[in-house]
């Protein structure tokens, strides 16, 4: 989950990172209430989770309270690469020297931990790592010792800070590694971190991606930043329902139990899928071992309410939960969902009593249900049933 800029201020200000003050307004009205309580320069920032705010009007300086209020009108419902702007946050207005920049981050492909530092911080970040990526630093970090203050004291000399500034920076950096671990965070990445004309090395803009692994037991009250509003009204209904959805682009609804089932069927229902006008998986969900009738007719009822989806791909392989367990949940969801199963349904069995289950799928005869006896039919079936 990533957090919104003045989420990721509030965790940092936890930690005793430096931050500014700041306010979450909704309304112009708020924004000038806001302003006035700061008092002096304050910035209005659009909060959205996307980069290039400042680029896209969503960061403005204001100089009085009426500035601001003016700057919240500009600001709020705009529309920043497709996020629109439905809150800003009122932060108190720094004096900047220097703009610098640092990350810590998850290194999937090197199975570490890695930073990112730069004494050429600042909006032009993505430029400046392509176009000279020797002015940024690149440091390793080691997740079972992380970043204590020799590692930061490196990772700033690696990005070349003037050696009065080292002390300062690192503690900084020691800090926020603070909150990559004990958030379980997989990024922590601050720009600008800023020097300010009185000397404070400040984080003026943060954004943290938290571990959703870690959020349910680690973390409960990591459940208190879910945005949900902009989350996907179908996620949301399964993650309600407990199963495991991503809602994809395509046509195909998928069914599956077990993770690894479920992928490979969505590689094969795309390659079905181009001999019949391109339709894709239109879903990951995956319904685990049981594949209750309860079960099934939560998934079927989530992958049917997506106004895409056009025939649906049900592909269960039976091991601890037989066949026929699987057919009975299949024809008990129709049953449960009555009219709203309107769609085809392609269902390929297999395995722990795979004879019975077909047969007790048989024997129902619903129209709407194909049976499919190996994988690669049933994706055709599918694909041609989405395109029809
Ligand atoms: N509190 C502040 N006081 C003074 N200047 C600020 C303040 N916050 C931001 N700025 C200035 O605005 C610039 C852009 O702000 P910020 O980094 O928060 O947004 P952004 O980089 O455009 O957004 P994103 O990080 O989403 O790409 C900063 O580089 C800094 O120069
Ligand atoms: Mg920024």
């Amino acid at each position: 989950m990533d957090l919104y800029e003045y989420q990721a201020r509030d965790v940092f200000e936890k930690y005793g990172v430096p931050v500014l003050a700041g306010i979450v307004a909704d309304t112009p009205e708020e924004v000038r209430a806001a302003a006035e309580k700061i008092g002096g320069v304050v910035v209005v920032k659009a909060q959205v989770k996307t980069g290039g705010r400042g680029k896209a009007g969503g960061v403005k300086v204001a100089k009085t309270p009426d500035e601001a209020y003016e700057a919240a009108k500009a600001i709020l419902g705009l529309d920043i690469k497709g996020h629109v702007v439905k809150r800003v946050m009122v932060a108190q207005g720094a004096r900047i020297a220097e703009e610098y920049y640092f990350s810590v981050l998850l290194d999937r492909a090197n199975r570490s931990y890695l930073s990112l530092c730069s004494v050429e911080g600042g909006m032009e970040i993505e430029e400046l790592a392509v176009e000279r990526p020797e002015a940024l630093a690149r440091v390793e970090v080691n997740p079972l010792t992380g970043i204590d203050k020799a590692k930061a004291v490196e990772i700033a000399r690696a990005a070349k800070f003037p050696e009065d500034l080292v002390e300062k920076v690192s503690d900084v950096f020691v800090k926020l590694y603070d909150v990559y671990k004990g958030e379980d965070a997989t990024l922590v990445e601050v720009n600008p971190l800023v020097r300010t004309e009185e000397g404070d090395i400040i984080a003026l803009d943060g954004k943290v991606t938290l571990d959703d692994n870690a959020s349910e037991i680690r973390h409960p009250e990591h459940e208190a930043l879910e945005d949900k509003d902009a989350a996907d009204p179908l996620e949301a209904k399964a993650k309600a329902s407990g199963l495991n959805y991503v809602k994809l682009d395509g046509e195909v609804g998928i069914i599956g139990n077990g993770a690894g089932l479920v992928m490979s069927t969505l590689d094969v229902v795309a390659y079905a899928g181009e001999d019949h006008n391109g339709v894709k998986p239109a879903n990951f969900l995956d319904i685990g071992g049981g594949a209750s009738a309860e079960v099934m007719a939560a998934g079927l009822d989530v992958i049917l309410g997506d106004p895409q989806v056009k025939s649906v791909f049900v592909n269960v392989f039976g091991g601890i939960t037989a066949c026929d367990a699987v057919a009975n949940g299949i024809k008990g969801a129709l049953e449960t969902l009555g009219a709203t199963a309107s769609k085809p349904l392609v269902v390929r069995l297999d395995g722990n009593r795979v004879d019975e289950g077909r047969a007790i799928l048989a024997e129902y005869a619903h129209p709407l249900v194909t049976l499919a006896a190996t994988m690669d039919e049933g994706a055709d079936k599918a694909a041609e049933l989405a395109n029809a």
